[in-house]
């Protein structure tokens, strides 16, 4: 286990998983535990950020979130999932590497750039109502990635930005308190980004286009009866693009086993698209089927799923405290340990 390579991920509990979430992530770190030491950091401390005022909603979403996971797959026997406000090394870490960088480097992240530009377009908000917590989120996402040594990081596209800010703050670090802290590297996703059933080019619940690994049969079947097809067809056997149509974008997902069919079917005008999506929408249920079953075994087991983040926690701290030994002695504040 121990020759194995390090991966050290994270997630917001801000909301229940949905398919976005499982193709552009989860299912990759179901695959990835099987060959890597895996870390799932549930980030809690970076939710708030955002939510600090709803603390009920984060404390329900750590655990909601925790159940998405156990129930898409991800093994507490092979990784480690842990709770981020728990492993106070990773907010003593937060600190000293808040010295090392500039607020102007801050605001440059691209990733902070367009999250505050969302903020303003949203709510009205104005520069002074971003917190130096949420400016600060790279700084403390930096602590995550380096408190336990996580060397490699699988991020999409938007996170890039944020390993990149780790990697210039672990070098800053060395050069200043000496060889310490081991820079990290991202595993980018060869996966793109899942696009949305109306055709947004994401999937996402605040844009309300999620299809949620807890939607019911109905919810799941409705939302796919919803999806946009390609607009030339007008009649039921006219032949049609599906190259343009949502519902093969995701019959390409759940329905490998017949595609060829469905594409040939489609182009040649032999399928009409309500049936083409009741189609979707039955295999969509048969693919969620096994997550909602393994779901529903840890909701009916809590104490296990409590066992699974203690652990997991106590796991993640050990190995964010011998890395917080190194960092102390490097910075000279190991008073009491000498
Ligand atoms: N910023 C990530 C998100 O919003 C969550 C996250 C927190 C993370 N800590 C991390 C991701 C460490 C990768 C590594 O989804």
């Amino acid at each position: 286990m121990e020759d194995k390579k390090n991966i050290l991920t994270g997630i917001r509990p801000t909301g229940n998983l949905h398919l976005g979430h499982y193709f552009g992530a989860v299912g990759n770190w179901v695959k990835s535990q099987e060959d890597y030491n895996e870390f799932i950091e549930i980030a809690d401390v970076q939710a708030l950020t955002d939510n600090f005022n709803n603390p009920d909603k984060v404390r329900k979403n750590v655990r909601e979130l925790t159940l998405d996971l156990l129930a898409c797959g991800i093994d507490p026997n092979k990784a480690t999932i842990f709770i981020q406000s728990m492993i106070p090394e990773i907010a003593e870490l937060t600190v000293y590497y808040s010295n090392l960088v500039t607020i102007a480097r801050l605001e440059r992240n691209p990733t902070i750039k367009t999250e505050i530009a969302q903020k303003k377009e949203l709510f009205g908000q104005t520069g002074e109502s971003v917190t130096y917590g949420f400016l600060g989120y790279p700084v403390s996402q930096a602590a995550d990635i380096t408190a336990l040594g996580g060397t490699l990081v699988p991020v999409g596209e938007d996170q890039l930005p944020l390993i990149e800010q780790a990697r210039e703050i672990v070098r800053k670090f060395n050069s200043i308190y000496g060889e310490t802290l081991q820079e990290p590297e991202h595993l980018l996703s060869n996966i793109p980004r899942l696009k949305g059933l109306d055709g947004n080019e994401k999937m996402g619940k605040s844009l309300g286009n999620a299809i949620f690994l807890v939607d019911s049969d109905e919810v799941v079947t409705k939302k796919v009866m919803e999806a946009i097809t390609d607009k030339n067809k007008i009649h039921k056997d006219d032949p049609a693009n599906p190259d343009v149509c949502m519902v093969h974008y995701y019959h390409k997902l759940v329905s490998k086993d017949n595609i060829e069919t469905i594409t040939d079917e489609c182009k040649k005008g032999k399928r009409g698209c309500i049936q083409c999506k009741k189609e979707l929408a039955k295999n969509m249920i048969e693919f969620l089927r096994p997550i909602k079953e393994k779901r529903k075994y840890y909701e009916d087991n809590p104490e296990e799923v409590d066992m699974i983040l203690k652990e997991g926690t106590k796991k993640a701290r050990f190995r964010a405290s011998e890395t917080m030994a190194k960092v102390r002695k490097a910075i000279k504040i190991d008073y009491f340990n000498e």
